[in-house]
């Protein structure tokens, strides 16, 4: 019997209902067909967006959406996405197959996306690619009131009233396709860069600067020391692959035990590097006052057998809801620190949450994990105790568990957990300390096989289903996990 205690009483602050965030890129079926069919499409849709889409972003909670990239974004010429289509000029999209990228789905369509869904918009700008000038315009053209040449044109497009717009990037990715950049070359450019992106009236930015690569912890360094001060946010990429990018990478429906242990193993870095990456900043800002933005993080497969290789398609199985939720627990356990983080990619790329197929549409697992822990966006992270217990493989072990437990502001605890192991139960005693209790209830998502996935002849095989093998007394919480699962625990 393991034993965990969740502290009612020891608050450690917010999750940001930003951790749960998503991102969309200009890449393979992500946009065009995933979100954009256009407004003559056969596909019911509001004002060119997919409909369905939107319903299942409305129902999982979104709260924050990154676009347009991604290596896109360092490519990505605003002024090319406004106006008339007809008058929109097409591009190649050379990080994503060579693709002609028509230019539709420009920032009036991202934003009125945001707006149906209820989403935060998080943009990525230029600094590749593009000028200091034409990323202040664009942040102006969003976000500004005044009189101005960028006002104007807006409101020739349309839109006579301003858009907020917090978040904003100042480039992606800088130290690969975003530019080659050196971190001492970036840190100058980035200061360059936000020093024109201007305030608008109410409009306040929080300007995220391009953080390190996984474990290129010299590059968080240079970034602290030399640019901290004019930064809100720095962010960190890390997929769930080999950090050698040469090394092959695996099937995501066909896979053995041990390829399941390797790649929860590859997961549970991420722990490391957070932790790595907050002592630095900490070195630098001790207040905290610059939040670690993990946006960009997921399972990263060979595409899809018979899909277009730079399109990066693949399925996702239960094997990614282990992923996300072990993901989103480290993530909620440091939000003291993190304040976004953003899984690639929203749908058709990456580790989605959402697949097309022409009209049809299917949520992955991973879709119900964010929905499952939806109830933690924007409760107060509770102090949790868990004694270790390992899931073994061969000569190796990894952590059975993962958990991460928060109070929402109706006094409800909820406590997320994950069993890694694929072969045994694990029985758990979790004393709730300081808390009221009255009831519980649970939900469960599991399945007998480590592959199981949605398809779209078979879109309910992984579903979320109540989950009864649970015990409430006198403050004694008693379960049995089963293997390979998430488990979503409600206390009120
Ligand atoms: O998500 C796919 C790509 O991965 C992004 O475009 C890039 O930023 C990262 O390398």
């Amino acid at each position: 019997m393991v034993k965990m205690k969740v502290k009612a009483g020891i608050k450690k602050g917010i999750i940001n209902k930003n951790i749960y965030g998503h991102f969309a890129e200009h890449l393979g079926r992500c946009i065009y067909e995933g979100i954009w069919v256009g407004k003559e499409s056969t596909i019911p849709n509001i004002n060119g967006i997919r409909k369905d889409v939107i319903d299942a972003l409305k129902e999982m909670k979104i709260p924050i959406l990154r676009w347009p990239g991604g290596c896109f974004a360092d490519n990505y010429h605003w002024m090319e996405g406004i106006g008339p289509y007809e008058e929109r000029p097409s591009m190649i999209n050379t990080n994503w197959g060579g693709v002609t990228e028509n230019n539709h789905f420009g920032t009036h369509e991202f934003l009125e996306f945001c707006e149906l869904i209820g989403a935060e918009p998080y943009i990525s700008g230029n600094l590749g690619s593009g000028t200091v000038r034409e990323m202040q315009q664009w942040v102006e053209y969003i976000a500004s009131d005044g009189d101005s040449p960028m006002t104007k044109l807006r409101k020739k497009n349309g839109r006579e009233k301003p858009w907020n717009l917090k978040y904003f990037a100042v480039g992606n990715e800088n130290w690969g396709c975003g530019g080659q950049m050196r971190p001492e070359y970036y840190a100058d450019e980035y200061r360059r860069y936000a020093t024109y992106l201007k305030d608008y009236g109410d409009n306040k930015l929080y300007k995220i600067a391009c953080g390190a690569n996984a474990d290129d912890y010299q590059w968080t360094e240079v970034l602290m020391q030399n640019a901290g001060k004019y930064m809100d946010g720095l962010s960190l990429h890390y997929y769930t692959m080999p950090l050698d990018w040469s090394l092959p990478k695996g099937s995501a429906v066909d896979f053995n035990e041990k390829e399941w242990f390797d790649v929860l193993k590859m997961t549970l870095f991420m722990e490391e590097l957070i932790e790595k990456n907050i002592k630095i900043m900490d070195k630098y800002d001790k207040d905290k006052r610059i939040g670690l933005i993990v946006d960009e993080w997921g399972a990263w497969y060979q595409v899809e057998p018979g899909t277009n290789p730079s399109f990066l398609y693949q399925q996702n199985t239960l094997r990614d809801a282990l992923i996300a939720g072990i993901n989103l627990n480290i993530f909620n356990n440091n939000c003291d620190r993190i304040q976004m983080a953003n899984i690639a990619q929203m749908i058709n790329v990456l580790q989605s949450v959402i697949l097309t197929d022409e009209h049809k549409m299917i949520l992955t697992p991973t879709y119900h994990v964010f929905k499952m822990f939806s109830v933690h966006q924007g409760s107060e992270l509770l102090e949790t105790e868990l004694e270790e217990t390992y899931y073994h493989y061969g000569d190796d072990k990894i952590a059975q568990l993962s958990a991460s437990s928060s109070m929402d502001s109706e006094g409800k605890i909820h406590i997320s957990l994950c069993n890694l192991d694929p072969n045994n139960e694990v029985e758990i005693n979790c004393e709730l300390v300081d808390a009221n209790t009255g009831k519980i209830s649970a939900s469960i998502l599991t399945s007998k096989e480590m592959n199981a996935r949605n398809t779209f002849e078979e879109p309910e095989a992984v579903t979320v289903k109540t989950f009864t093998n649970v015990e409430l007394k006198n403050n004694q919480l008693y379960t049995c996990i089963p293997p390979k699962s998430v488990v979503l625990l409600t206390i009120e």
